[in-house]
């Protein structure tokens, strides 16, 4: 990966462990890194932490998106606002993000039931 390239990457999952030790690798490489998850304040840390890693030189914005993969509108919001903002070059999947069906998600193929209170 050549710095002389800038290169878009899209981390869900990116605030922690192994997707956010590849958002750090994205941005030593001047990768403009969108990391994703649901902590906003875990995401703007590391955000400042990305910019710091960042090759001096280097034309590389960073940025968080709070999203719940749980969430079907947010995971389409990220998808909508990914594809409007160009795309990206890398697309890393690093969320914890399991059901057991029956579940409660927007996503799982099992019909969603009610959690009770
Ligand atoms: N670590 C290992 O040895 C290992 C081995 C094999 C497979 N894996 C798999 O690799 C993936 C990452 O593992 P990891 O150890 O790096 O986990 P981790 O440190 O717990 O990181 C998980 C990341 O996913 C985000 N996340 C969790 N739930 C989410 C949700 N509902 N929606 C959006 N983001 C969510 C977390 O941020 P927020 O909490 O802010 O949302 C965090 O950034 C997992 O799927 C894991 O099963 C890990």
């Amino acid at each position: 990966m050549s710095t002389k390239n800038p290169c878009k990457a899209l981390v869900v999952g990116g605030t922690s462990g192994i997707g956010r030790g590849l958002a750090e690798y994205l941005a030593t490489q001047g990768c403009s890194v969108c990391v994703a998850g649901r902590s906003v304040s875990r995401g703007e840390q590391i955000v400042k932490e990305l910019e710091a890693l960042t090759p001096v030189g280097t034309v590389a914005v960073h940025r968080f998106s709070q999203i719940d993969c749980f969430d079907l509108g947010s995971v389409k919001k990220l998808a909508s606002d990914t594809i409007a903002s160009g795309g990206v070059d890398y697309l890393v999947l690093s969320q914890v993000s399991v059901c057991v069906c029956p579940c409660v998600c927007s996503l799982c193929p099992c019909a969603p039931v009610s959690m009770p209170l």
